[in-house]
């Protein structure tokens, strides 16, 4: 249902969030679609919405600066001059990330891109539903961004809770995404120009595409574990297997139990929304228990199971970007 952004409809789009529900919302820059950021399942409903058929980490809205010191590690000088200046608008940093931020929302990752939106429609959003909300632009993989309401519906409108039509978004390009892990980089340009950032905090790197290609575990836009992982297909296969020291990732639950040192399932029921926001968590716990190989099971390769697949793959080693 498409809606006009007035304050009875934002409140109802804020009461949709808080129960875990998909909105898409107008910002400065794009329409992006909206999930409650702290709801792992809402957050992977986006996914399983946009079609996308790999996981990227996805920015973190907020309305209040308090929310800041919730969502991250640690807030260094830099971050605070950028904010104080550029806050609310189209600038997104990457920081280190708290406890409270899913693995989903990061795509695994231990740091988290947070932004402030400067749009009045956004800002109400973000308060009505008390919540943060992780957002990626609301269109379908491989479409441009939508800046219209008018975009939004056409793409996805079957698929959402609600649209809020806020008019055209006057920005037009995503934020300009600014990583503050290490030394400051531009992960993407958009809506804020480099040079506003130089003026601040001096020279900025700018992440050239082959950086992207050769090295993405330095520059953070990946994540898999670090212990071996060995796809598998059937159950019958891992049972066989000396597995003492193996860890294994079952897409759902067994009648009978499935002996390891340590096992994880995505979901009980096989239910691929759910597996999906529990992939990330589940290969984390697997890396931390200290096994020497993980053996990851094969889910159906439809909607949300693409993008499960694809991440499985990378982790096992298999090149297939
Ligand atoms: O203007 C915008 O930024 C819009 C509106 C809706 O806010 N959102 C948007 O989201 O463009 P999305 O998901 O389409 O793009 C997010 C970008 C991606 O390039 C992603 O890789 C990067 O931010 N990103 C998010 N979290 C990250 C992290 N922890 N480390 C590195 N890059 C990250
Ligand atoms: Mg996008």
């Amino acid at each position: 249902m498409r809606v006009i952004a007035n304050d009875e409809n934002i409140k109802l789009a804020g009461s949709i969030i808080k129960k875990g529900g998909l909105v898409a919302f107008p910002t400065e820059t794009v329409y992006g679609l909206g999930a409650d950021a702290l709801n792992p399942y809402a957050v992977a409903k986006i996914f399983e919405v946009k079609n996308r058929p790999k996981f990227d980490p996805l920015i973190v809205h907020i309305s209040k600066f308090n929310w800041l010191e919730k969502l991250t590690e640690k807030i260094d000088e830099q971050a605070l001059k950028l904010i104080e200046k550029f806050w609310p608008g189209p600038l997104t940093l990457v920081l280190p990330k708290s406890e409270i931020v899913p693995d989903i929302v990061t795509a695994g990752l231990k740091s988290v891109a947070i932004r402030m939106p400067s749009h009045p429609v956004a800002l109400a959003l973000i308060d009505s539903a008390e919540t943060p909300i992780s957002a990626p632009s609301a269109n379908p993989f491989g479409y441009i961004s939508p800046t219209t309401a008018d975009h939004v519906e056409k793409q996805l409108g079957d698929k959402i809770d609600l649209i809020l039509d806020g008019g055209k978004c006057p920005i037009g390009v995503e934020s300009t995404v600014l990583s503050l892990l290490d030394e400051p980089t531009i992960l993407r340009p958009g809506g804020l120009p480099i040079e506003e950032i130089e003026k601040v905090i001096g020279k900025v790197k700018i992440q050239t595409k082959s950086e992207k290609i050769l090295s993405p575990g330095q520059l953070q836009t990946h994540y898999s574990p670090r212990t071996p992982v060995k796809i598998f297909s059937s159950i019958e296969e891992i049972l066989d297997k000396r597995i003492e020291n193996a860890g294994i990732l079952l897409f759902k639950k067994y009648d009978f139990e499935v002996k390891a040192k340590h096992v994880e399932i995505l979901s009980e029921k096989g239910d691929l929304v759910e597996a999906a926001s529990n992939l990330f968590s589940a290969l984390h716990r697997l890396d931390e228990a200290g096994v020497d190989v993980i053996y990851a099971q094969e889910v159906p390769e439809v909607g949300l199971g693409i993008a499960i697949m694809d991440r499985l793959r990378k982790a096992s080693g298999k090149k297939i970007e």
